[in-house]
């Protein structure tokens, strides 16, 4: 047993000679918000199926709430909400008409349900507005009021965010993060734009060509991958002493004897090197890095473009 909210070991999808996720150990914490981050193609949707027992997978395992999904589907599922597909709205009924049909179909009480899941995406409860006439952004908002409206544990989002516009994405991103925040939820969320998850997650996992790359805090990820200004000099010991009584910094690393990073990089890079020199340090090489999170993301998965 363990806290992990979902763990999957091994997981691997095999389509033909192909594997579309393969040996996924992906680990999602209780309350948290993790962030499943690939291109397209790199197997988030095929992962998040196999998640909620839709796919079966080739090989490994799932586990949720530390039980296994195949097994325990009956148990499990009730307590998650998942949005991976659009759901079959019907176009001349209201949203709200649209999501008492569906709770009737799940069984779920309706009143308070209907009208609480709508407020908590942004969309009126009895509004006229058929589903047709909807905006894209309403449409995955009315999906997402699908995905919460029996309350669960556990929400499971493919790509949430897409194509909606920056107003609705900051929407979007508020009320996914206070459904975390505020009531305590975990959720799982993928998405192919870095900037979006960046914003969002509190965990991130980096999955390209099925295999996960990556698997840390936004804020290790961030730590780093951050600017920095580059030292290369002749004496590390002596240089982190300046730094420490001279400028008051103890936010630098130092990688060896010779090469000493600092994440400082508002202080003065030219009064850093006098100061090194008048204390007798032969500095070779000083230079601002600013390897950010996005160059990071395209290192790793190998590529450039991202969006
Ligand atoms: N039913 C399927 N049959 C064959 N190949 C599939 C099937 N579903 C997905 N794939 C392939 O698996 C890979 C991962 O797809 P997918 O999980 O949809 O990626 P993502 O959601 O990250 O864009 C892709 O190469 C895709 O073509
Ligand atoms: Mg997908």
């Amino acid at each position: 047993m363990n806290d992990y909210v979902i763990e999957t070991k091994n997981l691997t999808k095999q389509y033909g000679t192909q594997k579309s996720v393969a040996d996924l150990n992906i680990h999602v914490k209780k309350g948290r918000i993790y962030g499943l981050l690939g291109r397209n193609g790199a197997g988030k949707t095929t992962t998040m199926k196999m998640l909620l027992n839709l796919t079966q997978p080739t090989s490994g395992e799932v586990f949720i709430f530390g039980k296994n999904i195949r097994k325990n589907e009956k148990r499990i599922l009730p307590r998650v909400g998942s949005l991976i597909e659009a759901p079959g709205f019907y176009p001349n009924l209201t949203g709200t008409e649209n999501l008492r049909i569906f709770a009737e179909l799940r069984g779920i009480p309706k009143l308070d349900a209907i009208k609480n899941s709508l407020k908590l995406v942004g969309l009126p409860y009895r509004d006229k507005k058929l589903f047709s006439e909807y905006s894209l952004g309403m449409k995955q908002r009315l999906s997402i009021a699908l995905a919460v409206m029996h309350d669960p544990e556990l929400l499971i989002l493919d790509e949430p965010i897409n194509g909606l516009d920056p107003i609705g994405i900051a929407e979007v991103r508020t009320f996914i993060r206070d459904l975390c925040d505020v009531r305590g939820k975990t959720i799982l969320i993928s998405s192919h734009i870095l900037s979006e998850i960046s914003l969002l997650a509190d965990d991130i996992g980096i999955i390209d060509h099925g295999v996960l790359l990556e698997e840390e805090s936004l804020q290790e990820l961030e730590n780093k991958n951050s600017k920095y200004i580059h030292f290369d000099l002749s004496d590390t010991s002596q240089a982190a002493r300046i730094l420490e009584s001279v400028f008051k910094s103890k936010n630098f690393r130092v990688v060896d004897d010779h090469n000493i990073l600092l994440y400082d990089t508002n202080l003065p890079q030219s009064a850093i090197n006098r100061s090194f020199m008048q204390n007798g340090l032969e500095v070779s090489e000083s230079h601002l890095c600013e390897d950010t999170l996005e160059d990071y993301f395209k290192k790793v998965t190998g590529g450039a473009g991202i969006a």
